[in-house]
């Protein structure tokens, strides 16, 4: 038997980074600095940052073995990232906190005795707990933003915390491995994913800090990343029912809607025949559905070059078959009902879920 050559690991702290360069090394001191007296590691994820973090992280791993760089090629995700990291971790606890030092590091000790002796699951890092005025690294319209997606998540959630986005936080370890498989790799939700995924409600205690400002660098989190978490926030509110890209889908689906009273709108206009009209409208609205639907709801399989061709060729057959269904229900049911909201409600319902389901299977 081999004996262990050092105390039994016990916190492994994940730092998520892209473009982190002149942040890391400060952040990494300083969780040291914090964790002096308990047996910690320190796994960096990184997307293969242009900036080079990478190199940074492997410089300093040379000379401390308990910094660890996952060096990731060719895959971009916050949460993805992080989940990545606290896959490979064995310690019992586990925290996650960003690189840019918008973060508190020297609360790190705090935490974990929370997490031990309160006997929690899980300690959140809150910017909102207690004291106003806290956060100054937030723009007023980040507030505005922050505020009301944690007011829904808070519901969605039935539970009652003040920061579920936190980037900010520690968690036992077998937490999250029980809830891994079904958390989604992208977006900045993860903390929100891990507790909402929960089969039992978790033990959570939250602890007050200053969000500070970014030291160097830029923030990644753009409109995209919040509309995704709106998508999750809708998603888990509806009870799990329809998946965020069904929700993306159907938003595109209203856009080619406006696009398509647009097109037919200027070209009655310009005189063209209403049939002529009609259909150039169609046709248009179908392709800059196809491809938004392309470029942002299957971002991930974005089809390209000769695949996003015969792929158009497929979603224009495809829909132009729910086009005909949409049509044929109406009818049945508007024979039925007599009523021409519903009826037309109902048609353009079964069209949509045709058109999404069939598409989902056959174009992307
Ligand atoms: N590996 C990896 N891959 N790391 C990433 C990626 C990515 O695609 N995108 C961002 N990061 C890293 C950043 O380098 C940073 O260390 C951390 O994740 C947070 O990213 P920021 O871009 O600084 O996010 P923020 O400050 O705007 O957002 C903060 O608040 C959000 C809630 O409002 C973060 O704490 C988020 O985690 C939090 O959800
Ligand atoms: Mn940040």
């Amino acid at each position: 038997m081999t004996a262990a050559t050092q105390s039994p690991l016990v916190l492994t702290v994940v730092i998520p980074t892209f473009n982190e360069r002149d942040n890391i090394s400060v952040l990494i001191d300083r969780v040291a600095a914090a964790l002096a007296s308990v047996a910690w590691q320190a796994i960096v994820v990184d997307d293969n940052s242009p900036d080079g973090t990478a190199a940074v992280v492997k410089a300093k791993s040379r000379l401390d073995s308990r910094i660890l760089c996952l060096h990731r090629i060719g895959r971009r995700g916050l949460a993805g990232a992080v989940l990545e990291g606290i896959m490979a971790s064995s310690a019992p606890y586990i925290a996650v906190i960003d690189a840019d030092l918008q973060h508190d590091a020297a609360l790190l000790p705090k935490m974990l005795s929370v997490i031990r002796t309160h006997d929690a699951d899980l300690v959140i890092g809150s910017r909102y707990l207690g004291v106003d005025g806290l956060v100054t690294g937030l723009s007023p319209l980040r507030k505005v933003v922050s505020g009301l997606a944690n007011a829904m998540a808070r519901h969605v959630l039935k539970a009652k915390v003040s920061d579920p986005v936190s980037g900010f936080f520690m968690i036992r370890r077998e937490v999250v491995e029980r809830v891994a498989p079904k958390l989604s790799r992208q977006g900045f939700k993860i903390l929100f994913d891990i507790i909402a995924s929960q089969p039992r409600p978790l033990a959570i205690v939250e602890v007050p800090y200053a969000f500070g400002e970014r030291a160097f660098g830029v923030s990644k989190l753009d409109r995209r990343v919040m509309v995704e978490y709106a998508g999750l926030i809708l998603t888990k509110a509806s009870g799990n029912l329809i998946p965020p890209r069904a929700l993306m889908f159907g938003l595109v689906g209203a856009s080619g809607l406006v696009v398509h009273l647009g097109v037919l709108g200027w070209m009655l206009r310009l005189g063209v025949v209403f049939w002529a009209a009609q259909t150039t409208a169609a046709v248009v609205a179908m392709t800059s559905n196809y491809l938004i639907n392309n470029a942002v709801t299957y971002r991930d399989r974005r089809l390209r070059g000769w695949k996003l061709l015969s792929g158009y060729a497929r979603f224009f057959a495809l829909c132009s078959v729910g086009l005909v269904a949409n049509v044929a229900v109406g009818n049945l049911v508007h024979g039925f009902t007599g009523v021409a909201w519903v009826a037309g409600g109902a048609g353009a319902m079964f069209g949509a879920i045709w058109n999404y389901v069939s598409t989902s299977l056959a174009v992307w």
